[in-house]
């Protein structure tokens, strides 16, 4: 995102203030731009489950600060805590944290980093220990900045000769710490002078394309066209798209990718016409824990978000009018799984991986731990 507009800042204790991390309310864009600032570690939990932060990387950075607000000094005795009570606090806040949300990686993968920092920690150092996670959070925040940065230019290569584009949901600057995944050549693009023409989903049942795409790809003097979600296989069939770009929440080792439902079906409209399909990723959004994408965790979340529309001001969390009547069922998955035989390839910030498979991913690791001299 180019505006001035940051996802999430962090805000240290002083005096009497306490640490706190605070967001841009992604419930409320367009209609408001407002910060929610949270002190506590139950208020950052249900930002992240509310969607006030989202987007996979974004989730991980909110998170990796939260670890800081984990209540160390709040013990009822009046004896400073033991270095034992203090780690403890703060893997329970880990533990915590990782409950707020299943599918994006990103979240496990920046509490992992913090839970080293915690077990790192020896008795005599337990005293630095507070001021070691803020650092390790904000170098999170910082590293995912360049990263977003190195997706851009490597996206650049494979859009160069394009004139429009569709992405799905939101994977921009508001995803991210700046710039974003999916929206991170587009915007590299149009520094460069070379302004793409997108079309973005609206991306039922949140909005994120409408309301969260839309509106920082406008902000950025990027032209952009939302459309309803089921119109992209019309939009291709009358040649008006010549790439699909999206970002992902977990990759699997052998390339299938979860991203937002409803990008599945797009991969498969973009194969049928005969129109690439780019994913944009950094490296911790990879789980290559998991061989395949069928053993992703994908969030299941509240049936409200079906029942009614959004509800006054674009707020997701108010409820707008009755959309489905009582008596139906609703299903209401958050993410989906694109095999990796749909996917053209697959973009972080080490570079590209064209049509991905196992081997490839594999190789594309194994390079990053053996870089050419
Ligand atoms: O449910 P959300 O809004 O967190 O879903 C976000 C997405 O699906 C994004 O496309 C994904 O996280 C990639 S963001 C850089």
């Amino acid at each position: 995102m180019t505006v001035d507009a940051e996802t999430i800042r962090y805000r240290a204790a002083t005096g009497d203030t306490p640490a706190a991390v605070d967001l841009l309310d992604q419930t409320r864009i367009p209609a408001e731009l407002e910060r929610l600032v949270c002190e506590s570690l139950p208020e950052l939990h249900d930002a992240i489950v509310r969607l006030v932060v989202r987007g996979a990387p974004a989730i991980g950075i909110a998170a990796a600060y939260g670890v800081t607000l984990a209540p160390v000094d709040s013990s009822a005795s009046p004896e400073p805590a033991s270095p034992e009570d203090v780690r403890r606090c703060y893997y329970d806040a880990i533990e915590y944290l990782a409950t707020s949300r299943p599918t994006a990686v990103n979240l496990f993968w920046a509490l992992d980093r913090m839970r080293g920092i915690v077990e790192a920690s020896t008795d005599e150092t337990i005293g630095d220990l507070p001021q070691r996670l803020i650092d390790e959070a904000t170098a999170i925040h910082d590293e995912d900045r360049s990263m977003c940065r190195a997706m851009g230019k490597h996206g650049a290569t494979l859009l160069g000769d394009c004139q429009t584009v569709l992405t799905h949901c939101n994977a921009g600057g508001l995803a991210t710490s700046q710039y974003g995944t999916a929206l991170s050549p587009i915007y590299y693009l149009h520094e460069k002078g070379h302004t793409l023409n997108v079309f973005a989903d609206e991306t039922r049942p949140l909005m994120q394309g409408s309301r969260l795409t839309a509106w920082e790809l406008s902000q950025a003097g990027v032209p952009v066209t939302v459309c309803i979600d089921s119109m992209a296989g019309s939009l291709m069939q009358r040649g008006l798209v010549d790439a699909v770009i999206v970002g992902s929440d977990r990759i699997a080792e052998n390339g299938d990718v979860a991203n937002k439902i409803g990008t599945y079906p797009l991969a498969v409209l973009a194969r049928y016409h005969d129109v690439p399909f780019y994913v944009v990723a950094p490296t911790n959004t990879f789980d290559l824990e998991l061989a395949s994408g069928d053993l992703i965790p994908i969030e299941q979340r509240s049936e409200d978000e079906m029942r009614y529309t959004l509800g006054a001001d674009s707020n997701v969390h108010t409820k707008g009018r009755m959309a489905v009547p009582r008596e139906a069922s609703v299903i209401n998955p958050a993410f989906d799984v694109t095999p990796a035989d749909l996917v053209t390839a697959i973009v972080t910030e080490q570079g590209v991986i064209k049509q991905p498979t196992r081997e490839k991913v594999q190789q594309h690791f194994a390079a990053i731990q053996t870089p050419a001299s």
